[in-house]
């Protein structure tokens, strides 16, 4: 089937509903989504949205910039950190504006609350920055999108995965996806292409993140020619619930919970003496491994408490009632009289397809567009996180970069028409599902993807070293060649998830790669890259983005790309 839109959004997250919003009514456009809409991961956002509102007590952009500098631990692009934090407090009135019910002050001004790494006067100590409905605000931001979105008359294709893009002549002109209830290839006609599909937590053992999230837009994007920028960067948040990863929001410590190793000790006031358990993600995940090391952990295993017991009931129901639900279902605790027992879990990935600060996805270190092709939110790294991103940055992304992507692809869709589409574009697509179906191969993928999780998750994880970055690049690298004999068990055409997991693992075989490779490479340690063997960072060698380009014949290359600093030079990182 053929179908023909100005712009086709792939990824029904925040970035790509803001996008499509900034499109407006005078253009078409399609949202392809492998999920339905509401499903997508942004919904699972939970403490909130970084502004400096100054709503409960003092705060500026300035402040919010430097915070999201030193977060990143020199490495994110001051320029676009600029305009990030410049541009938060407009984004959360028009957020306000269009309905989405954010907690109040008594005085009915938006509610601010603090989180990780978020300062007063540059470090002093700690702000209330973060704006939120309640520890659902991914979830009301994202049903208030959709539903503007529905306003607009945008187009949904639902359920629909993404296989690869049309590219001629160097230029994106639309996508092919398979839909996943019938079984049939489309082809999607555009002038420009938006990918917003999210990250690839998937890869990992332990991670907040959803089954969707298997970065099947990056390495689509890189297979066609657009680099991977800083893909080493992943980032773990510190509360997952043990062994599960299941997210416990930083807005718990926000709100004033502590994590308390075996002895009952607050062991952050050791480690971060001024923000203590509001350290940033990278350095408080790292504490409560080195705790555990130390034999602190609870029981002597590898988690600690996270202390919510005298916040008191009411603001445990109010302030925090889906984690407090998710500890009393998923860990058996009742978090108003006993502590929840947590560890680090994969979150957010740092890295992604180099995009400038209007979405537009760059093939080199000079930023060179790829003309028709963009890239917001967290499949992209333009680059605001640097080597750590902090916590309610992430949303803020996507909405300041998806608003941007928009108006950016509004601007070119008016310079160009439809190019004609190469002959049968739907081939790769074609081919690589026969290819899959038919196999009588001796291999299945669940497997291939439990050994993937799990020795990323040993080795290219919070703590890395050389040997075991090692062993982890030739363990990815048997799985890709064990991928190429899998067979697929169901011959069906509706809803087949056999298949689908198979293309998904595909891709996240290859980011795993990627991972790892630029682990290896970065000899130093940076923001939440700790290489044992490295444990300083290197500004002389290593302020600088790693770029990684895809060869089919040799392997993914490494080239780097300069940081921009504007106004806070590198200095030591200490809370
Ligand atoms: O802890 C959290 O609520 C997560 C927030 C974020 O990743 O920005």
């Amino acid at each position: 089937m053929k179908h023909q839109f100005d712009v086709i959004i792939v990824g029904a997250g925040l970035a790509g509903l803001r996008a499509a919003i900034e499109l407006g009514e005078d253009t078409s456009v399609a949202v392809l989504s492998k999920v339905f809409a509401t499903r997508s991961h942004s919904g699972a956002a939970q403490g909130g949205i970084g502004a400096a509102l100054g709503n409960e007590e003092e705060d500026n952009w300035e402040w919010h910039m430097f915070d999201t500098v030193k977060g990143s631990d020199y490495l994110g692009d001051q320029d676009a950190i600029e305009i990030l934090a410049r541009d938060a407090p407009r984004t959360i009135y028009e957020l306000e504006h269009l309905g989405v019910p954010f907690n109040r002050t008594p005085e009915g001004k938006i509610a601010q609350r603090a989180f990780g790494g978020h300062t007063r006067n540059f470090g002093e100590a700690s702000v209330k920055r973060a704006c939120f409905a309640a520890d659902r605000t991914g979830r009301v931001i994202l049903d208030t999108l959709w539903e503007k979105c529905l306003q607009r008359s945008i187009q949904f294709f639902d359920e629909f995965q993404l296989m690869s893009l049309i590219v001629s002549a160097g230029q994106c002109h639309g996508v092919i996806a398979y839909e996943l209830a019938s079984g049939k290839l489309h082809t999607l006609h555009s002038k420009a292409v938006l990918l917003a599909t999210g990250g690839y937590g998937k890869v990992y053992k332990t991670t907040s993140n959803a089954f969707a999230s298997t970065g099947d837009g990056l390495a689509i994007a890189f297979r066609t020619g657009a680099p991977l920028e800083d893909m080493e960067f992943v980032q773990f948040h510190p509360t997952g619930i043990y062994k599960l990863g299941i997210l416990i929001s930083e807005a718990a410590r926000g709100e004033g919970g502590v994590l308390r190793n075996n002895e009952g000790e607050r062991f952050m006031e050791l480690y971060a003496p001024v923000i203590k358990d509001l350290a940033p993600r990278d350095m408080v995940s790292r504490c409560i491994l080195e705790e555990v090391r130390a034999g602190r952990g609870i029981d002597g295993k590898d988690y600690v408490h996270l202390d919510l017991t005298h916040l008191g009931e009411e603001v445990l129901n109010t302030k925090l009632a889906e984690i407090t639900g998710f500890a009393r279902t998923y860990s058996g605790v009742e978090p108003i009289k006993e502590p929840i027992p947590v560890q680090p879990t994969c979150h957010y990935m740092m890295g992604g397809i180099a995009a400038d600060a209007d979405g537009k996805v760059i093939t080199d270190s000079e930023g060179t567009p790829f003309p028709g092709l963009y890239a917001a939110g967290e499949c992209a790294c333009v680059s605001v996180h640097g080597a750590n991103r902090l916590g309610c940055n992430s949303l803020l992304d996507t909405l300041v970069f998806g608003r941007r992507a928009g108006k950016e692809m509004r601007r070119y869709i008016h310079t160009v028409g439809f190019s004609p589409l190469p002959a049968n574009p739907e081939k790769e697509a074609a081919d690589k599902i026969s290819a899959l179906m038919e196999s009588n191969g001796n291999e299945t993928g669940a497997p291939i993807r439990e050994e993937l999780q799990e020795v990323m998750m040993d080795k290219v994880s919070v703590f890395r070293h050389r040997t075991g970055l090692i062993e982890a690049l030739e363990k990815v690298r048997e799985l890709k060649g064990r991928y190429q004999k899998i067979a697929i068990q169901d011959k069906g055409s509706c809803f087949n998830r056999d298949l689908l997991d198979a293309i998904e693992l595909d891709y996240m075989l290859d980011l795993a790669e990627v991972i790892t490779l630029g682990a290896l490479a970065r000899e130093e340690s940076r923001g939440a890259h700790s290489r044992e063997d490295f444990p300083d960072r290197d500004d002389q060698k290593w302020l600088v983005h790693t770029m990684f380009r895809y060869s089919k014949e040799e392997g993914p290359q490494v080239f780097f790309k300069p940081v921009t600093i504007t106004r806070f030079q590198p200095k030591e990182r200490k809370y």
